[in-house]
């Protein structure tokens, strides 16, 4: 093994196709239901939100799917991002693991969206269409589609969690920067927003409530369409690229991983660095322990139920079969607002329902603390995202040493924390607090699960 510190690739070994874990599946994943007849979508269904190139993704079931020349040449920008072997924190840590982290933060907007923001883009801009409409939590995805709608010449409105809005004003000024016009959610500017706006004048906002105004705008007019950055088939796909990157730059250090970790959200940074390992473990590789780690105040996949839900809170979406807390749940402010999202990727709910990866839950506090410990290590400064990441793999690393065993452990750094440093100094000045859901209230959302039984009994 050489002792490097970066395994870096030329542009010339960008991925060329995303792949699509569908195809290796033992089981395949449920169907997404209409509301209203409770039937499998079809195409149609989705037609006035998304181009049919992207809902053909969608329902792929093919191995490898191409990615556009125009993709790939935005891609060059910044990819192939750097992976680095952690010798300085597995120093301070004095394990014997060797931990790897992939760094997405070299993008643009500073994370893994624009993975799947510049793919949205072109494929939409390829079917005539001339506004995007899109949520924000952290304000990572708005700065990304923001920056992928300069690229390709459109229109890009940004709802934006007030909570988040309020926390980070630079990422706003970021995404007027590329030219798209953000608004503070709950807003009064469609007919959801007024609905919550008049029961809840003080809301805070919710990534389910940003996501119902995206939608209604995108459904009510002709030349908007709707872009989402987690949670759905081709965002994940997309976000492949990571993985495959990931898988050459091992090889390049002449190592495999034993365990993955990964921070979720809706998923998509996980499944972007996770899927190609497991689907070649699936194909008869090498078997990788996988974990997911999310926030202890919205822990979707740790406390919520396997269940069909809707996507956002005005229950305007299809319904989804996934690992949810209600889409009425109203999660804390707490600092990581990527990660305050009630329900989980159809496709990592359904890899955790077949027992392919494993989950767990920390408080913001302790993950401020793992990421301080990074960046005084290795320099680099992670979203509080991210920071979820750090702290399951510096556990991971600690359980190495406590067991004498010499384990590689590869991350995903899926962004920076450079708009965050408001959650920082909060940090340091003792004003963090752990903020735990509320049970009443996770039990009156999960009480108001759509009824789906007829389906999910089958
Ligand atoms: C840096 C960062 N990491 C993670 C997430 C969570 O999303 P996902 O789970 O889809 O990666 C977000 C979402 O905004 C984010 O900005």
């Amino acid at each position: 093994m050489t002792e490097s510190i970066k395994y870096q690739l030329d542009e010339s070994r960008i991925p060329t196709t995303w792949y699509n874990l569908v195809a290796d599946l033992p089981v395949p994943p449920p169907p997404v239901l209409h509301p209203g007849t409770l039937q499998p979508i079809g195409p149609d269904d989705l037609a006035p939100l998304f181009p049919m190139s992207l809902i053909a993704q969608e329902v792929s079931t093919e191995r490898e799917i191409e990615i556009p020349g125009p993709v790939r040449d935005v891609y060059r920008q910044w990819r192939v991002t750097p992976l680095y072997r952690a010798r300085r924190l597995e120093q301070a840590l004095q394990t014997p693991a060797r931990i790897y982290y992939k760094y997405e933060g070299v993008s643009p907007a500073g994370s893994h969206k624009p993975n799947t923001a510049v793919a949205q883009a072109f494929y939409n801009r390829e079917a005539g269409v001339r506004r995007l409409t899109t949520e924000t939590g952290a304000g990572q995805w708005g700065s990304s589609l923001a920056f992928a709608g300069a690229v390709f010449g459109l229109e890009v409105e940004v709802f934006m969690v007030r909570v988040s809005y309020n926390q980070k004003p630079y990422r706003r000024a970021l995404m007027e920067t590329y030219g798209a016009r953000c608004i503070a959610s709950p807003s009064a500017q469609t007919s959801y927003g007024r609905s919550v706006l008049a029961q809840t004048p003080d809301s805070n906002g919710s990534l389910g409530i940003a996501i119902s105004e995206a939608v209604e705008v995108a459904a009510s007019r002709e030349d908007t369409k709707y872009a989402l950055g987690s949670v759905l088939n081709h965002v994940l796909l997309h976000q492949t690229v990571i993985g495959k990157e990931a898988m050459a730059q091992l090889d390049e250090a002449d190592d495999y991983p034993d365990v993955i970790v990964g921070c979720t959200g809706g998923g998509s940074n996980f499944a972007g660095i996770v899927f190609p390992f497991l689907g070649a473990q699936l194909r008869g590789g090498r078997q990788v322990r996988i974990v997911a780690v999310e926030p202890a105040a919205c822990p979707s996949l740790t406390r919520g139920r396997y269940a069909y839900d809707f996507g956002d809170t005005g229950r305007m979406t299809p319904l989804a079969r996934m690992h949810t807390l209600g889409s009425s749940f109203m999660p804390a402010g707490f600092h990581a607002g990527g990660l305050r999202y009630h329900g989980m990727a159809p496709l990592v709910s359904h890899i955790k329902e077949l027992g392919l990866i494993e989950a767990r839950a920390y408080h913001q506090t302790q993950c401020f603390e793992a990421g301080v410990q990074f960046a005084r290590s290795e320099g680099i400064v992670p979203a509080p995202e991210a920071n979820h990441a750090v702290k399951g793999a510096i556990d991971e690393a600690i359980r190495c040493r406590e067991e004498g065993a010499s384990r590689a452990i590869l991350f995903n750094l899926c962004g920076h924390g450079h708009f965050d440093m408001q959650a920082y100094a909060d940090y340091f000045a003792g004003r963090l607090t752990d903020q735990d859901y509320d049970e009443r209230e996770l039990s009156m959302a999960l009480a108001g699960l759509p009824s789906v039984e007829a389906v999910t009994r089958k």
